[in-house]
């Protein structure tokens, strides 16, 4: 329906009915009005799978949806750093969505991995906002190629479960730019999701949902958003204000409570009626957007669906160590030993959870191969070693070539609501690693779990495969993975630290009472361990392959450029081993030099390429201003300093092959007041000023050797501090130290200083 339609059917709606339609009918729907054949729409989480509730509707899990599809989670999906695979997958979600009259899929989830310990780590992305906006706008832009729409979420700095009603996210402006707000940005611009979902917590003192700047200036008239805002699940607290910094839609229903409020807001002039008419505008644009384009002969099929899942798992699973023991040979006995080999965990708790219409197992999955025997090692459910078990599947490795220990996290760890205590994998689970590998040399250990753990047996075990919550094919997939019969290729989009202690949020974490500050600022995951030159269990962009890969022929098209400018990098990428496979090739751009405090390397693009033995493929990669720039408070605008830097092409961003330096220009120069206070460091920068301080002053007197020094202070006195003293002087030392000059004669120099040309 055209912008004009739309505004013409508002015309008609009574003020009630628009004071309606901004507040959920029900749990799961806007709604109708039948008058003017306006229908209910139906939107349902989200973000892996669909949790479409019928009756007896709860946004906790608790209730039973319908049998779905449940393909991993975000934690696993990112780590393919495939987009074409994200929008199949996407593609698969729309269609799924349609043969069930839903008409927005709530996600996906691309809060930033603050730290390992977010309970919903597992539904989110990376710790670094190229990967969550990259891999978002691909799943966004599948889903929405079959006219269902996305909620991109939850948006703002919502990156702990501990009090998420209520506390409030303290980022300063230049880390909310750089990496809060940047997972949403290229996504929102670049993919356009029907909705974005705002979050429950306050950002800097006002809750998201009240957040003018973010939901109207940043989102709307800034990066061009079209669709309609919708609160997370109980998020209003105050329907009027909310209204008016930009929220349209409350969901679930207030019950008619708020339609009140904001009949009574318009009527008493507190509210205008054009912010009601905005918001009814900005919903019945998706309304009708989807209704007008309904799939009629779109099929939910679970099985064919399931093997789509199994397809995204396989891409999902990242070999974090091998040691030549992988892949396995179906001539060699294998144990398979641990719980999670027969019942996998495969997804989260809470609102993504995906009532599974069947399950893969790996036991399953090897259910045809004779090599192959179980142990089950461990019950979750008794939450200690259970010495029989343990005893039995250490029998099991002895006896066996190979052990696969099948372990992770269990269900309990990670859910949303609440934030894990610490990084640890349950002792019954670390135990049972440690006797089995003091058993069995060959050992290998398959991880299920949403957020990274530490492995104190890391050193004593030859294989480590990170499934993460690989969905419900799982099975097949870590099979599939096992046995060579698919080349692993997901990268890990997070880092692994040694010990949670090493985190950077890990002083301030949770924070105190409701008040969350982001201390670290943009030193997040790999921005700050790299600067720290920590290290880690392993790096961000980690991941092996059963093939090699060589990287050659890096050129850039220009060695000189203005940061108006774009600059293509290209790089070739051979398989130099014996096995197809695919590698994710990572771009990292370097600031040699800065006046700010910037990390070492931020990741600028990646890209995924199959290769077989002896192919090459060349890789090409446009970067703009924003692969060199910084966001500059000064300004409040992204922003460029001219010098030199490195264009850094990585396996990792612990392991860069190829590197290429250029130089870049400024064609923004950043606005400079000078003040009594301004150094005559910062004045010699623009040698016109310098030379004007220098006559004005008889520069002699500057921080000028004095011959009446006696000899004990010009020992205390190195050239060094010297300089240093006329480099950090301001402007008005003089009248301290040099004699004559007045505060008066400061200020006329520096208002010299300010007359002069940019
Ligand atoms: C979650 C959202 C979810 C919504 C509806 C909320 O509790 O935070 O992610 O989409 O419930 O289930």
């Amino acid at each position: 329906m055209t912008a004009d339609k739309i505004r013409e059917l508002v015309a008609q709606m009574t003020l009630e009915e628009k004071a309606a339609m901004c507040s959920g009918a029900d749990f799961w729907h806007t709604e109708a009005v039948e008058r003017l054949g306006i229908p209910a729409s139906m939107v349902s989480d989200g973000p892996h799978g669909l949790r479409k509730q019928d009756q007896e509707a709860d946004h906790l899990g608790v209730n039973d949806s319908i049998k779905a599809v449940c393909f991993p989670a975000g934690c696993g999906t990112a780590a393919s750093f495939n987009r074409d695979l994200l929008r199949m997958m996407g593609e698969t979600l729309g269609n799924e969505c349609q043969a069930e009259g839903v008409s927005v899929i709530l996600g996906p989830a691309v809060n930033i991995k603050r730290s390992p310990l977010c309970g919903r780590n597992f539904e989110y992305y990376s710790e670094d906002p190229l990967v969550a906006s990259e891999i978002a706008g691909a799943l966004i832009q599948g889903v929405q190629s079959k006219n269902v729409g996305t909620s991109i979420k939850h948006f703002l700095a919502n990156n702990q479960e501990t009090r998420r009603l209520s506390s409030d996210s303290r980022v300063d402006e230049r880390t909310l730019h750089e990496i809060y707000l940047a997972a949403f940005e290229g996504a929102v611009k670049k993919a356009k999701p029907w909705t974005v979902m705002c979050s429950y917590n306050k950002i800097n003192g006002t809750y998201a949902a009240q957040n003018h700047q973010y939901l109207t200036e940043t989102l709307r008239e800034q990066w061009g958003f079209d669709g309609y805002v919708m609160s997370d699940w109980g998020a209003v607290n105050n329907r009027v204000e909310d209204l008016k910094a930009g929220l349209d839609l409350e969901m679930p229903s207030s019950l008619g409570a708020n339609d009140k409020l904001i009949v009574g807001a318009v009527l008493s002039g507190e509210l205008d009626e054009s912010v009601v008419n905005a918001a009814v505008e900005h919903i019945l644009n998706i309304v009708f957007r989807y209704e007008e384009n309904r799939d009629k002969n779109a099929v939910f099929d679970k099985d064919k669906d399931h093997e789509t899942a199994r397809k995204v798992a396989e891409e999902t699973i990242v070999l974090l160590k091998n040691e030549d023991v992988l892949p396995l040979s179906e001539k060699q006995k294998v144990a398979f030993i641990g719980q999670y080999a027969k019942v996998p965990r495969y997804q989260g708790g809470g609102s993504s959870h995906i009532n599974s219409h069947k399950i893969t197992s790996a036991l399953e999955a090897a259910s045809g191969m004779d090599n192959v025997i179980y142990a089950q090692g461990f019950d979750d459910a008794q939450d200690k070693t259970d010495e029989k078990l343990l005893a039995e599947a250490v029998e099991a490795a002895r006896s066996a070539q190979v052990a696969v220990v099948f372990a992770g996290l269990p269900d309990k760890y990670e859910s949303e609501g609440f934030d894990r205590k610490h990084m640890a994998m349950p002792d019954y689970q670390n135990e049972l690693i440690e006797k089995i590998a003091a058993v069995q040399p060959n050992t290998v250990v398959v991880l299920h779990n949403g957020s990274p753990v530490e492995m104190p047996w890391a050193d004593r075990v030859k294989g480590i495969v990170e499934a993460y919550l690989g969905g419900q094919a799982v099975g097949g997939a870590i099979c599939d993975i096992l046995f060579g019969r698919v080349n692993p290729s997901a990268k890990l989009p997070e880092t692994f630290p040694i010990k949670l202690e090493d985190n950077p949020s890990y002083l301030s974490y949770i924070g105190e009472g409701d008040m969350v500050e982001y201390r670290e600022g943009i030193f997040v995951g790999y921005r700050y361990y790299d600067k720290k030159k920590m290290d880690v269990l392993f790096p961000f962009g980690h991941g092996l392959s059963y093939t090699t890969f060589e990287y050659s022929n890096l050129t850039v098209d220009k060695e000189k450029l203005k940061d108006t400018d774009t600059l293509r990098v290209t790089v070739d990428v051979t398989n130099t081993g014996t096995m197809a496979g695919k590698e994710v090739v990572q771009l990292y751009v370097a600031d040699k030099k800065s006046t700010v405090i910037r990390p070492v390397k931020e990741l600028r693009d990646f890209a995924k390429v199959e290769l077989k033995p002896g192919g090459t493929k060349t890789v090409t990669f446009t970067l703009d201003k924003r692969a060199f720039a910084y966001y500059s408070v000064k300004i409040h605008d992204w922003h460029v300093e001219t010098g030199e830097f490195d264009i850094l092409i990585g396996k990792s961003s612990r392991d860069i092959v190829l590197t290429k330096t250029v130089t870049v220009e400024s064609t923004v120069k950043l606005p400079f007041v000078y003040t009594t206070d301004t150094t005559m460091g910062d004045v010699r920068k623009d040698p016109r000023a310098w030379k004007i301080v220098q006559e004005s002053l008889a520069m002699g007197m500057i921080g000028g050797q004095d011959d009446s020094q006696s000899e004990a202070a010009s020992e205390a006195i190195s050239d060094e501090m010297a300089d240093a003293g006329i480099e950090y002087s301001p402007l008005r030392g003089p009248v301290s130290f040099g004699g004559h000059v007045t505060m008066a004669d400061i200020q006329a120099i520096v208002d010299k200083l300010n007359a002069l040309d940019d």
